[in-house]
């Protein structure tokens, strides 16, 4: 049994997140949670709210609640999204958790200790329009770098460079579009990742089973141009975390907190010991994950993520981390995803275009949207969101295959042997080329989930479902029944066990629909299958279930045409 450590890209606070969001962090990283705990392993999966900086502010003057408590409220809501999607997190916490305080500040105080800090007196945009400094996200213009005109002064979201806002050409307010900056002095600290640049390099080059979207990214703003740069890790903000070396305060930084990106990775430590401390544990318990010392050397720490906060992950946290000098648990593998698009052009928070996780659940249950999404993650290059595919895989996929065959099967049972596995039998041939199959599918399932290959796992687990539905297609106990009745007895066993199956290796991608298929077999055995033919046995002649209602319904065309219209971002 191994011990493994997932986390799950922090959602900003603001706002309700849409599936783009959803695919490309905290649904694969549960889906691979589930299914690791279902391998029998001993699983952390955590994930919070990242609440900090001058979004959360700006979200919070607009509703005219106060930042702590427009924060508190979004938290909640965001974590009741979650259960709906039935995240199974064993703690979503919040990145301005006195933990996570605590936590920022031991390590900024670590960090200045060992001399990768540094002071600078620096020149930031104010915005006389606006009357404030305006934070790096708040300031718009062209990319240095990649010529993108609408990059933001903390990175370009085109080329994923890491930006200061006086990089950018052209600068102009993102709060009035003012032009009328101008550049102040001001205090703030430097987190010096350049002094980290080999030992980055040298541990990045250690990791030869990463993905080629995250080494690739990382070796990027390694190699690039002048190399890895310092980062500002200070802001003139009232909301954050106040910046102290560790609890002595700092002076000259008197009013200014830590930058989001600085404290929110810190949160994936922070979030384990709020977990801790809201399980009754202490604090050996959750450092058993995080800390070499203390039991962690044996911990594999996978990250998930969408593209973007790649530079993040492999650079400036690896920095924080490596700078303390003390021995935290670095990332061991990174799942970085592309962009999910909607429908021929990009989701949009701000024209409401896409559909967002609150709507999603509004109109279907969970496992539609877990299947469609998980089944097209953008892995390989960016992929799409269309009504029509959607549609067709839910009603393919869902309806056809995998529930027609739990309801053919069981129904066919309750008529001809009543709600109870018959005895007797043997199921020939064909059978026994459908368990050599599942055999080979499910060890391929295995392999690609071990991998974290997403669509391929959806893929074998398509066809595992086609095989049993093919198979029982054309066994047709409902024919052989007439001539052979103790054969078709043997096929419906079988079938049955085919159910409680599904069941297992489904639930990380549809929980509700394999809940539901292990409480009509009447059984809580979840045993993963060591070998196909002996799993299929598991539901022995005799054993009574229940005929479940379907487990999936259709789509209608109708349905499909209002809900294009309903979320196309043109409000009528
Ligand atoms: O890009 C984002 O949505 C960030 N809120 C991700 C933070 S991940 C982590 F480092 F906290
Ligand atoms: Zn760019």
């Amino acid at each position: 049994m191994a011990r493994i450590l997932i986390t799950s890209a922090l959602p900003y606070i603001n706002g309700i997140k849409h599936l783009g969001n959803l695919v490309g962090s905290q649904l694969p990283a549960d889906l691979y949670a589930r299914y690791m705990r279902g391998r029998g392993h001993e699983v952390m999966f955590i994930c919070a709210t990242d609440e900090h900086g001058t979004p959360a502010e700006l979200a919070a003057a607009k509703t005219g609640e106060a930042v702590d408590a427009y924060c508190a409220r979004m938290h909640e809501v965001q974590a009741d999204l979650a259960r709906g999607f039935r995240l199974s997190f064993d703690h979503y916490g919040r990145s301005s958790s006195a933990r996570n305080r605590a936590l920022t500040q031991h390590f900024a105080g670590k960090l200045a200790e060992n001399g990768f800090i540094e002071e600078h007196s620096e020149k930031q945009v104010y915005s006389i329009a606006d009357g404030r400094f305006l934070p790096d996200r708040y300031i718009e213009g062209t990319c240095p770098n990649c010529g993108y005109e609408r990059a933001r002064g903390d990175q370009c979201e085109n080329c994923t460079k890491q930006l200061d806002p006086t990089d950018l050409i052209n600068p102009r307010s993102a709060i009035s579009g003012s032009t009328d900056l101008e550049v102040r002095e001001t205090k703030h600290l430097y987190l010096r990742q350049s002094l980290l640049k080999d030992e980055i390099d040298t541990w990045i080059d250690g990791q030869s089973d990463w993905p080629i979207l995250t080494t690739s990214i990382a070796k990027k703003w390694l190699h690039d141009g002048d190399g890895l740069q310092d980062r500002g890790i200070t802001r003139d903000l009232h909301w954050g975390v106040p910046v102290k070396k560790g609890d002595a305060e700092w002076p000259g930084m008197e009013g200014k907190v830590f930058y989001v990106w600085f404290d929110a990775p810190i949160e994936y430590i922070g979030a384990t010991a709020e977990w801790a401390d809201a399980t009754g544990k202490s604090d050996k318990d959750w450092e058993r994950w995080w800390r070499s010392d203390k039991g962690a050397e044996d911990v594999r720490y996978v990250q998930f993520m969408g593209k973007d906060n790649v530079p993040f992950h492999t650079l400036s946290f690896p920095a924080t981390i490596m700078g303390s000098r003390e021995p935290w648990k670095l990332v061991d593998y990174i799942k970085s995803f592309n962009y999910l698009n909607y429908d021929g052009g990009q989701f949009s928070t701000s024209q409401g275009r896409g559909v967002f996780m609150d709507q999603a659940l509004s109109i279907l249950p969970p496992d539609y949207w877990r299947w469609w999404l998980l089944s097209h993650a953008p892995e390989s290059s960016d992929s799409e969101f269309t009504w029509e595919n959607f549609q067709a895989s839910v009603n393919k996929d869902l309806a056809d295959v995998l529930g027609n065959f739990v309801s053919r099967i069981t129904k066919f049972c309750r008529s001809k042997y009543g709600e109870v596995v018959p005895e007797g039998g043997e199921t020939g041939e064909r059978a026994a080329a459908l368990v050599v199959e599942l055999e080979t599918r499910v060890r391929a399932y295995e392999t690609h989930m071990e991998a974290m290959e997403v669509r391929k796992a959806a893929a074998e687990l398509r066809a595992i479902w086609a095989a049993g539905n093919e198979y029982l297609q054309s066994a047709a106990p409902w024919t052989v029944v007439k001539t052979e009745p103790e054969r078709a007895a043997a096929m419906v066993r079988l079938s049955l066990n085919l159910v409680r199956l599904y069941a297992v290796l489904s639930e990380p991608f549809i929980p509700d629909a394999a809940a539901m298929m292990l409480e009509a077999m009447g059984t809580a055995d979840r045993s993963w299958p060591g070998d196909v033919a002996a799993a299929l046995e598991t539901l022995p002649a005799g054993h009574a279930f229940t005929t479940p209602d379907n487990l999936f319904r259709k789509i209608t065309d109708e349905e499909r045409e209002d809900w294009e219209k309903r979320f196309s971002g043109i409000r009528s």
